[in-house]
């Protein structure tokens, strides 16, 4: 161990908590306490506060409609317009020439829009999207990845009513015609390419591939022309547009925002469970919109004066609700970035940060372990002195990587928020306050004011202090999901049942069950343990182990497999898949091979396995249930826990004994 290292595990174990620092404290948001008590005592007509943030065309009549749980109402007859709220009223305010995007390309490109340009592409590609066609409601899906045309493209959408679903541009093909087909959305819009570590990434062929796989009709299909060359084939087909063409075609023209009511749809997201069909998450426009703003001021402390950066892709929910939703509305100026953070040198962040003077950066605990790992030159070697707030999402931070971020980043005078928060909760639900509380590295922090959150045991009464238990919301709050696209019933078995008495309509029967184990301590600091269901988080996606096994039982020479999260030092977890093969197939590299591919297929590199395990049996209850834990034991190099209940308990040692052979 590194000199350095032995000194931060002593201070570590010293110093277990931190305050902010009172120059952060004096400038802060939010940094009354009181807000705690005042939230709670003024439940649920606090959320007016949130509300407050946005523009209205017609005031809502009741904060909370609860009189049919666990579908809630929030600001009910209220009318806004989200692409009105994060554009024009920033223009007609007086902050026309304010930078609201700055954009990074991977290779250095820059391109900035200020509120007013922004604002002028995305009238112009709200024309163009009703002129192929695209009426209010209609699920116009978005296959892209970094470039500011996918906020122009959401934001262009939101301004005519039309719902977005953004899949993620790493998926496959296959993904994306499963969400297209799921929504039955007949949009599209994507681009020719785009770039990772310096090498261009075909990306229509996939989405064509992608289209292919559509069964009904596709409408229209814009593409935007990211590489600006001819890297690939960039044949349009029929129904294909190009994206620049559109915009000379509509050069100026305005769109009059529709007026939406708070409950129609703004997105649909969709993110793994626990079969093997993703789940469309439904957010709305007024209470998912309040509450983007509502977190990111109080939590993000985003004023509009500040530049401010969130990593994340917004292919995922941090990005819609932190890079694009929640700081246009604010109106400050948010940053965004292509690429990836070794490219061409791993001081790529900081570099960022540095160049744009980032006031506020907000990032992912994997992306903190591979800095960690790469050293301390890299962020000393800039000047990261703008920055005042740093924030964490999608997965437990340890407190070794929590303090090396404290340290090395925020030099020790920038607050830390550890962001719990889910898709289906729309933003940050369990966090400190940074102008209040004293923070724990670990601990993400007390539920926000207005959120109410306990740790219970399986028959939901609440488990004592450091007892670790399962994390339940027992209250609604205006960001929630309202429900999956066009299955209620799902959404109630998913969220609802575990803990829910659903013959009842009192809302206090309800409680929404985030399927993420807790614990808490005697100063109500939760900490999250992980995901209990059939969920894995690899590097901060979240990854359905069902979806990754039928991925793999797909491919010609599988019998059966088992797919769990192992630990992993930067990604959090890995995806080891125990595979038995059918009669007459071997279990050798090509096989291997092709369960990779298979997985690429099917759902994309994210989900590729780090480590096949070719075994003649998977560890089986008697009643035939695979033991998933003896598996999860297995590959985090565990002692392996109880195998007697199983049928064949000899099959786990052999398991165990040629994982330890392939990795040495
Ligand atoms: C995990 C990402 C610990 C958790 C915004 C949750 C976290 C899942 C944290 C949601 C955190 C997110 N500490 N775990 N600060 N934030 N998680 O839907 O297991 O992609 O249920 O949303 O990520 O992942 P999702």
């Amino acid at each position: 161990m590194a000199d350095g290292d032995i000194e931060m595990e002593t201070r570590l174990e010293d110093e277990v908590a931190f305050e902010p620092p009172e120059e952060f404290v004096a400038q802060a948001n939010v940094s009354d306490p009181s807000i705690y008590d005042e939230f709670e005592a003024n439940w649920p007509e606090c959320w007016e506060r949130a509300a407050d943030l946005l523009d209205w065309d017609e005031e809502y009549e009741q904060v909370l409609d609860d009189s049919n749980p666990p579908f809630y109402k929030w600001f009910t007859e209220g009318k806004l317009n989200a692409s009105y709220n994060c554009l024009d009223r920033h223009v007609e305010n007086g902050d026309k020439n304010r930078a609201a995007i700055k954009w990074e390309g991977e290779l250095g490109e820059t391109r900035t829009y200020t509120y007013q340009d922004l604002s002028r592409e995305v009238n112009e590609f709200a024309a163009a999207l009703r002129a192929q066609g695209v009426e209010e409601d209609d699920v116009v899906t978005l296959y892209m990845p970094m470039i500011p045309e996918l906020p122009i493209a959401m934001l262009a959408c939101a301004r005519i009513g039309a719902p977005h679903s953004v899949v993620f541009a790493g998926f496959s093909a296959e993904a994306l015609a499963t969400r297209m087909n799921s929504a039955d959305s007949e949009y599209l819009v994507t681009c020719d390419g785009y770039y990772r570590r310096g090498d261009s990434l075909d990306h229509l062929g996939k989405a064509n591939e992608g289209l292919d796989g559509v069964g009904h009709d596709v409408e229209s299909v814009v593409v935007v022309d990211r590489l600006g060359g001819d890297d690939f084939d960039r044949d349009l087909r029929d129904n294909q547009h190009d994206w620049d063409d559109l915009l000379t075609e509509h050069d100026g023209q305005r769109v009059e925002p529709v007026e939406r009511d708070a409950e129609d749809m703004l997105f649909l997201m969709y993110t793994s469970g626990t079969t093997g069909q993703p789940k469309g998450v439904k957010h709305t426009t007024g209470g998912y919109l309040s509450y983007a703003a509502w977190t990111s001021h109080a939590v993000l402390d985003i004023e509009p004066e500040d530049t401010y950066w969130c990593s994340a892709d917004i292919g995922w929910i941090t990005g819609h609700s932190y890079i694009v939703y929640g700081p246009l509305a604010l109106g400050t100026t948010t940053v965004m970035y292509e690429g990836t953070p070794d490219y061409p040198e791993r001081d790529r962040l900081w570099e960022i940060v540095e160049k744009y003077s980032v006031d506020i950066f907000y990032t992912a605990p994997t992306a903190i372990r591979a800095f960690m790992k790469w050293g301390k030159k890299f962020p000393e070697s800039r000047d990261l002195s703008s920055l005042r707030l740093l924030g964490t999402v999608g997965e437990p931070i340890n407190p070794r990587a929590w303090q090396w971020y404290y340290e090395h980043v925020g030099n020790e005078e920038c607050p830390i928020v550890d962001t719990w928060w889910q898709t289906e909760t729309g933003g940050m639900m369990i966090t400190t306050l940074p102008g209040i509380s004293t923070m724990k590295p670990g601990a993400a922090g007390p539920p926000l004011p207005g959120i109410d959150a306990q740790i219970v045991d399986t028959t939901g009464d609440e488990v004592e202090a450091g007892r670790a238990g399962y994390l339940t919301v027992n209250k609604p709050w205006p960001g929630m999901l309202r429900t999956l696209y066009n299955n209620d019933e799902r959404y109630i078995s998913e969220y609802w049942e575990a803990y829910s008495d659903t013959d009842s309509d009192d809302p206090d029967d309800w409680v929404y069950f985030p399927e993420d184990g807790a614990k808490i301590d005697e100063d109500g600091y939760i900490t999250i343990l992980g995901r209990v269901d059939d969920v894995i988080n690899v590097s901060g996606h979240r990854l359905g182990t069902m979806e990754i096994e039928s991925a793999i039982v797909g491919v010609e020479g599988v019998a059966e497999a088992a797919v769990v999260g192992g630990t992993h030092d930067i990604k959090g977890e890995a995806v080891y898949a125990y595979v038995i093969t059918e009669d007459g197939y071997e279990g050798d590299d090509d096989l291997h091979e092709r369960i990779i591919e298979g997985v690429n297929d099917a759902i994309g590199p994210i989900a590729r396995p780090e480590e096949v395990v070719f075994t003649p049996e998977l560890p089986k209850t008697r009643s035939g249930k695979i033991m998933r834990r003896l598996l999860e034991d297995v590959a985090n190099g565990d002692e392996l826990g109880n195998t007697s209940t199983l049928r064949n308990p000899e099959i786990v040692e052999e398991i165990e004994s040629k994982v330890n052979a392939q990795s040495d």
